[in-house]
């Protein structure tokens, strides 16, 4: 195959491997080659639509795209010489149809609205499916929910046992972040479903393109709608890497809770053994490995994420090549993602909550303390700060029953909470955790009834986003479809 023919008019002189290689976006283009021929695609459809570009050589082009979407690049176009798939798949079609054809297909163009076409393109097939990853895990989470509404265990604040909940209630907390992350990439999909073909080098073109044809074509909503800003922006990239980096911090927090859950200390769930390893030394260790590198990746999205963001701020308008830089960055940034959210499904799913080592906990370290103090309030009519300090004190003193209680009313309040009506039996009933957990049953609470609520709006809303990524994705390949077929017909 020839050399870049790019560089043979204005530059002269071989390039050392070396500064090939600096130069090249090669791996990362691998993630937008695919695309990258659809683009061609819809662009000489364009062409022709426009009379911009005569039958024979539109024909003959149109012929070797569909041979090479058909049977995928040669390895030749992703030579590092050519600095980008872009250019290396036009030196490739050069040689196979003659400067005269193959010479002709970047009319109107510039790889600085192909690539960005491009890679909003794939983009939107990564939000796609990461957002039925997150629907599975969501999934996952309100079906084991739906099972543990009753199993009380301990809740905390600064690690320490706090209040009685339920796992149910824990495990949709996490729902309900997954849910967010699914709305802001939602939303961000629609800032990415934007066409930047036809806005070639940032000026767009003297040719009369038709970019609503050829965003149509393409399965866009729209042609962005200033050809600077189409080529230079980059805050959609940023904007779905920050969505991934939320996203990926919240699951790490949750493979925090597995690891923690899953020591000798603490001993709320047992991992299945796919998701641990062992130890090298140690033939007793099972270690929850899986959730520590999700743990880590969170920290490398979130780095890709400030190199993203770092990478552009000093940008001038429009296109600069440090833009390339930014690109595997993204890249990164979703692959980790899409990767640890469906193992994290797996995870929960086949985790084995020891329910009754959390019911033994639930009730540890007076986490039952605030409702006596509420009872104290509620039904003896104190002022909430003078209950809290009555039984702080108890607390102080080691113990809640009777006795203590009464010692403390009278020490920190010279009250009497006897003469007021309390009972032993009254203090046991309080300090029963299920009980703490029944009357905490207003809106979000985690009472039985109150989880139940929320069981049934988020299953509404998983229902809906996951209606959204199947009609979108649909529509999607339906384009794809209608734009093979075009093509077809035109090469035809
Ligand atoms: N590989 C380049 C990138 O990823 C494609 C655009 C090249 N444009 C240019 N003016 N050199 O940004």
């Amino acid at each position: 195959m020839r050399s870049d023919q790019i560089r043979q008019g204005r530059l002269s002189g071989e390039r050392s491997g070396d500064l090939e290689h600096f130069l090249a976006s090669m791996d990362a283009d691998r993630w937008i080659a695919k695309a990258d021929l659809l683009v061609d695609m819809a662009h000489l459809l364009g062409l022709r639509r426009q009379k911009i570009i005569d039958e024979a050589p539109a024909r003959a082009l149109m012929a070797a795209l569909l041979d090479l979407y058909d049977h995928g690049l040669p390895e030749e176009a992703f030579d590092e010489r050519f600095e980008d798939v872009h250019a290396g798949k036009e030196a490739y079609l050069i040689d196979r149809v003659g400067e005269d054809f193959g010479g002709r297909l970047h009319m109107g163009r510039s790889r600085n609205d192909e690539v960005a076409t491009c890679i909003r393109m794939r983009l939107k097939e990564e939000i796609i499916a990461l957002v039925q990853s997150l629907a599975d895990l969501r999934r996952t989470l309100i079906e084991t929910a739906a099972v543990h509404t009753e199993t009380v265990m301990p809740g905390f604040t600064h690690l320490q046992h706090a209040q009685p909940t339920t796992l149910a209630h824990y495990l949709l907390a996490y729902e309900q972040a997954f849910s967010r992350d699914t709305a802001r990439l939602r939303e961000a999909y629609a800032r990415v479903d934007i066409s930047p073909l036809g806005s070639a080098a940032f000026a767009s073109t003297g040719f009369p393109l038709d970019r609503d044809y050829t965003a149509r074509l393409l399965g866009f909503a729209r042609p962005a709608g200033n050809s600077m800003d189409a080529v230079a922006a980059r805050d959609f990239a940023i904007e779905v890497l920050s969505d991934a980096a939320v996203c990926m911090t919240t699951a790490s927090r949750l493979c925090e809770e597995l690891v923690l859950w899953s020591t000798a200390f603490v001993g709320f769930v047992r991992l299945d053994d796919a998701y641990c390893s062992s130890s090298s030394i140690m033939p007793q260790k099972k270690n929850p490995d899986v959730a520590e590198i999700m743990r880590a990746k969170a920290g490398s999205v979130a780095g890709s994420l400030t190199a993203a963001i770092t990478i552009t701020k000093g940008l001038p308008m429009s296109y600069n090549r440090d833009l390339q830089e930014l690109t595997p960055h993204l890249w990164r940034g979703v692959e980790a993602a899409r990767q640890s959210i469906p193992l994290l499904s797996g995870m929960i799913g086949s985790a084995a909550f020891d329910t009754e080592r959390m019911g033994a906990e639930a009730g540890r370290g007076f986490s039952t303390a605030t409702e006596l103090a509420d009872v104290l309030v509620r039904e003896y009519g104190l002022a909430f700060r003078t209950a809290h300090r009555i039984v702080g004190r108890a607390v102080r003193h080691g113990s809640l029953d009777l006795a203590t209680l009464e010692d403390a009313a009278r020490e920190a309040a010279g009250i009497s909470v006897v003469e007021q009506g309390m009972t032993q039996e009254k203090i046991d009933s309080v300090l029963d955790p299920r009980h703490a957990v029944a009357v905490r049953s207003i809106v979000g609470g985690p009472a039985p009834a109150a989880v139940a609520v929320q069981l049934a709006e988020q299953k509404g809303l998983l229902a809906r986003d996951t209606a959204w990524a199947e009609e979108t994705r649909t529509a999607l390949l339906g384009a794809f479809e209608d734009l093979i077929l075009e093509s077809r017909r035109l090469a035809a």
